[in-house]
This record gives C-alpha cells, sequence and structure tokens, in this order.
C-alpha cells in the first residue's frame, strides 16, 4: 500500500479533525465580518513569473520551494507559494481600487511550498489571511495586528509573542544595505554558506539566519532602524504608539526581515512557545509598492497570513478545549424491519424540522447501536421497536443523563426541539 499514501509533506486531514478546521475558520470569518474584511478566491494556480517577479528571485521560496509545471502550450504555472502576490493580482485585474478607496479582503486558501517536512512544515498547508489596500495610514497596521493577536485570543492562545520591526522603504534601505555590506565583509569567513551567498544576492536575509554561527557573527551587524528615512521612522513610532494604546504588548525585533522582498515599513511575526522550531504562527507587513509593481495604480497596502495547521497544532498542545458542537444532535435506533422502516421515517421529520439526526443502515443490535450513537456524540437516541410501533410512541434516551422515557411519535419533534 506504501505507493498510495498521501504524498510527502501533504496530510489527510479526517473527519474528527476537520470539526476543529471548522471552528477556527468560522472563528475567523466571524472577526472578518467584524473587521470589514470581505472574501476574495482567487485560482490555486497562476503563472510563474508572478511568484518570481514579486516575492524575490533569491527568496528561498522563489529560488527552491516553488511546485512549476508546464501547460501544454508551454505557459509556465506555479501552485501559489503564498497568497499576498494572488490577491494584489486579482486587485489589480478588477481594478478594485476604483470600487471603493481601500480594499480590504480575506482568504482561506490552500498553499503549495516544496520545503523539508517536519513538524509543522508541510508542502501543502492553509493560511487564513487579509489584506487591506489603499492606505498608508499606520493606524491600519495597527488595526491588522490587533485582528490578528484579537483572533488567537479568540480561538484560545493567549500566549504568543509579537516581533515587530520596520524593514524601510527603498528610499532608505540602500544606506543600510551599504553599512551591512560593509560590516559583513570581514567577517564572511564565519557565515554559513547560505549566508555567503546572500551576502551577494540578499544581504537583509543574512539578518534572520537561524544558523548559531551567523546569528553570533551578526550580533552587532548594523540593524535598519538605525538608517530608516524619516517618514519610515514616523510611521513606525506611530504604529507603536497605536500598540501601545490598543493594550497590544509587542517586543521589538530589529532582526526580523521576513521572508519575501515587497515588504516595506512595518513587518511582524507572532511566534508560540508551544512549537518546535517552526514556531511561526502567523507574519505579515507593509508592501507599498507592490500593486503597482504588478501593473497597478501605486496603492499602500498591508497585511498578513497565518498558518492554519501550525495554529491548531499550537491549540492541541496548549490541550485548549474547543467548543465543538456535536455532529448528531439525534441518533434514531430501529429494532426489527419495522422499527428500521419507522426509523427511516422519523429519521426525515427530524431533519425536516431542522434537527440534525442520523440512524443505522446496516442492521445492528440495539448494544451495537448505542455504541455507535455514543461515538458520534449522540445527544439523545430515539429507540423504535415492535412495541413502540403498536403504541405509536418512541422511547428516547438521553445519552448524558441516561435517562429513558416514552413519549407519542407526534411529541417527539417538540420535544427534542425544547431542549
Ligand atoms: P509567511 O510568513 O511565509 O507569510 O507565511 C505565513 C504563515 O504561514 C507562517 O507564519 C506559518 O504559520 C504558515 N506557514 C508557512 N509555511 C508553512 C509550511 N510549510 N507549513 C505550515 N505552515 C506554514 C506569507 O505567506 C505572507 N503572504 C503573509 C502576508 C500576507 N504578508 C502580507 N500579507
Amino acid at each position: 500500500m506504501a505507493e498510495y499514501a498521501a504524498p510527502r509533506g501533504t496530510r489527510d486531514i479526517l473527519p474528527a479533525e476537520t470539526q476543529k478546521w471548522q471552528y477556527v475558520e468560522s472563528v475567523f470569518r466571524d472577526m472578518c465580518a467584524l473587521y470589514g474584511f470581505e472574501e476574495i478566491r482567487t485560482p490555486t494556480f497562476e503563472h510563474t513569473e508572478l511568484f518570481v517577479r514579486n516575492l524575490g528571485e533569491t527568496t528561498d521560496v522563489v529560488s527552491k520551494e516553488m511546485y512549476n509545471f508546464e501547460t501544454k502550450g508551454g505557459r509556465k504555472l506555479t501552485l501559489r507559494p503564498e497568497g499576498t502576490a494572488p490577491t494584489v493580482r486579482a486587485y489589480v485585474t478588477h481594478n478594485l481600487g476604483a470600487v471603493l478607496p481601500v480594499n480590504k479582503v480575506y482568504y482561506i486558501a490552500r498553499i503549495f511550498r516544496f520545503e523539508r517536512p517536519q513538524a509543522g512544515r508541510y508542502r501543502e498547508h492553509t493560511q487564513l489571511g487579509v489584506e487591506v489596500f489603499g492606505s498608508i495610514d499606520p493606524a491600519l497596521d495597527a488595526e491588522v495586528i490587533s485582528f490578528a493577536a484579537g483572533f488567537f485570543r479568540e480561538v484560545g492562545i493567549d500566549q504568543f509573542e509579537l516581533k515587530l520591526n520596520t524593514i524601510g522603504c527603498p528610499k532608505c534601505r540602500p544606506e543600510h544595505r551599504k553599512a551591512l555590506l560593509d560590516f559583513v565583509e570581514s567577517r564572511l569567513g564565519d557565515l554559513c554558506e547560505t549566508c555567503r551567498d546572500r551576502y551577494e544576492r540578499n544581504p537583509l536575509r543574512m539578518l534572520d539566519c537561524k544558523e548559531e554561527r551567523c546569528q553570533a557573527a551578526l550580533t552587532d551587524a548594523p540593524v535598519m532602524i538605525d538608517y530608516v528615512c524619516e517618514e519610515c521612522r514616523d510611521h513606525f513610532a506611530k504604529v507603536r504608539a497605536y500598540l501601545t494604546e490598543m493594550a497590544i504588548p509587542f517586543v521589538l525585533d530589529n532582526k526580523l526581515v521576513r521572508g519575501f522582498d515587497y515588504y516595506t515599513k512595518t513587518a511582524f511575526e507572532f511566534v508560540s512557545g508551544e512549537l518546535g522550531a517552526q514556531n511561526a504562527i502567523g507574519g505579515g507587513g507593509r508592501y507599498d509598492n507592490l500593486v503597482e509593481e504588478i501593473g497597478g495604480a501605486p496603492t499602500p497596502a498591508i497585511g498578513f497570513g497565518l498558518g492554519l495547521d501550525r495554529l491548531l497544532l499550537t491549540l492541541d498542545a496548549m490541550q485548549v478545549q474547543l467548543p465543538l458542537q456535536p455532529r448528531n444532535a439525534v441518533f434514531v435506533a430501529g429494532l426489527g424491519e419495522a422499527g428500521h422502516e419507522a426509523a427511516v421515517k422519523t429519521v426525515c421529520g427530524l431533519r425536516k424540522n431542522g434537527v440534525a439526526a442520523d440512524m443505522d443502515y446496516t442492521g445492528r443490535s440495539l448494544k451495537a447501536q448505542m455504541k455507535v450513537a455514543n461515538k458520534l456524540g449522540a445527544r439523545f437516541v430515539v429507540i423504535i421497536g415492535d412495541d413502540e410501533i403498536a403504541g405509536d410512541t418512541v422511547t428516547l434516551r438521553d445519552m448524558s443523563s441516561s435517562e429513558q422515557k416514552s413519549l407519542p411519535t407526534s411529541e417527539l419533534v417538540e420535544y427534542i426541539k425544547s431542549r
């Protein structure tokens, strides 16, 4: 059977688990409604160029992790390795900026990255993300961050760290880059091979290398905050002030750079102590030039994405009990042929009246049916055998109290609804 296992880095999410996914997704959708985000759904794959040009050719995602394929006609396509570029592409394609001055959208999307699988890192994962287009107001940075923090708390994660940084803009970055290159030049031998390559191609990324030797060598490296222009400095000060006012704790991490080249100004990441190496449960930032780079009018923007898979791992590790609804409120156990037929009728009647109900289709004994009802988490079991049919009644068992009583068939729906 091995050849039919799910491909490496992917997983089957089974019914016992999907309930949790749905719960978290519904909390997310409710929060989006509260904050005025509307859903956008973009294709699972896009033209390869969209990602290569706009995420940064030297980023890990573009240089190593994309699932690329070619159509018969020779067009190069890529399974989306993140949700921001496709959302911006859709924003530009449909000129959404002409519809509203500020557009706020959210998505729940499968994301594909050819990474080395490990706990919390998959080749297919799900991201819940939001993006806001059309304003440079630092209050919006604070809103997006407070949305994220509020969402984590709402689902039951109250212990996380919010890391915050500014990574400047094209105006101020060159000066920092120069200082960083000067600083590293004499220390190149101490860096890992990847960072030596980054030195040439994408120096900023050296700052958040996870290798100990690089961290040690770069402890005193020049950081962006000391080089930002007045506009970026001002913006960052206001974001921090808003967050403080909103009572959202954060730690300044002047080495946080994030994994894509499109970011400008504010960058942030949420990390959970419950996860191992893959401890980022979400991250985002501003990307004020991306809309223009993708072909739209200059439009500042900000967003964030969180990994649903990792969020659920965190909830499990914290042993958070999610308020999940039992799947079937009522299980109808029919005994014998007549009981089975009556059960079919009863289940139909319950469902017609909006009561979730299910029954047995395998001709099991009452004891076996009760076991199934238990597994399904039924609140009530309706038992119908020959005696019940003769008296036009049903036997109702309350699974939480184990109490059993007889009811006229005609009163069943009302009785259950009243509970
Ligand atoms: P990202 O930091 O690459 O940002 O991904 C966001 C989140 O997705 C991560 O914090 C992590 O929780 C989760 N994640 C990433 N890769 C994996 C993986 N291989 N397995 C499981 N979970 C993973 C972005 O993708 C940006 N588009 C976010 C953004 C939106 N920035 C602005 N707007």
